[in-house]
């Protein structure tokens, strides 16, 4: 297959030491095609032991080490051990004001260092009902482009998730799934076809092991973005292995 799947679980604000446990005993032995990326806080992170699956930060800072009270950068959270970070989630896009663009220039600063954003686009529900759907996420997206390279985008992974089924219970159905990821990934194509055509795109929204299954089996959709249902591991391990 052209791209390898992805399944990253966001806990949010959301887990304990005790929670790390059980992932590290129960994940140890799980057998998927996919890609698996815990995404836990960062208090969390020096409790992980597993080999099975990678450790993801929720958020960075684009900015270097030095006098930014609260913030982590990437050497950090490199250092206590994560190869990903979820960038521009639109909980952060809403409570921090995060801008397109400097969600861009966070992806852009954690390719530099190695690490692998996950970036995240949506829409809100006003958004969708008022059909603004593909010029909002093609801001997004505009961001993206103007920033980094194509060979820095190539080390990228999208994800979208509809801000309406966060949380909500509210899925995409496959069709409104596959149809926005098609756009981005027709975006893509524009800028460069290599591009577009490796580029994992995740989905996220209220996705549960009863839904991964269609979800994940739409033509353009590479995986998933995991909220509340990552928090369970015999959920999360069944949502990854939903994912080929
Ligand atoms: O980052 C994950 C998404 O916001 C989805 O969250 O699965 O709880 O809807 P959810």
């Amino acid at each position: 297959k052209i791209r390898q799947s992805l399944v990253a679980g966001n806990w949010k604000m959301n887990g304990s030491a005790a929670l790390v446990a059980d992932f590290n005993e129960k994940l140890k032995t799980v057998q998927c095609d996919a890609n698996i990326v815990v995404c836990s806080p960062s208090t969390l992170f020096h409790h992980f032991s597993a080999d099975a699956f990678s450790l993801g930060a929720q958020n960075v800072s684009h900015l270097d080490n030095g006098a930014h009270t609260g913030e982590l950068s990437l050497e950090m959270i490199k250092d206590a051990g994560c190869s990903y970070a979820i960038v521009g989630h639109s909980e952060r896009r809403e409570d921090q004001q995060e801008s397109n663009d400097l969600v861009a220039s966070k992806a852009k600063k954690c390719v530099e260092a190695g690490v692998t954003p996950i970036i995240c686009v949506g829409e809100s529900l006003e958004i969708r009902e008022a059909g603004n759907v593909e010029q909002f996420v093609g801001e997004q997206l505009d961001a993206l482009t103007s920033t980094l390279s194509v060979e820095e985008l190539s080390k990228s992974v999208i994800a979208y998730e509809p801000i309406w089924a966060i949380g909500t219970g509210k899925t995409a159905t496959p069709e409104q799934a596959q149809e926005v990821h098609e756009f981005i990934r027709g975006y893509f194509n524009k800028v460069d076809a290599d591009l577009a055509l490796k580029l994992p795109i995740l989905y996220g929204g209220s996705v549960k092991p009863d839904n991964a299954q269609t979800l994940f089996s739409q033509k353009d959709v590479d995986g998933g973005l995991i909220g509340g249902a990552s928090l369970k591991a015999e959920d999360f391990i069944s949502i990854c292995q939903a994912a080929n």
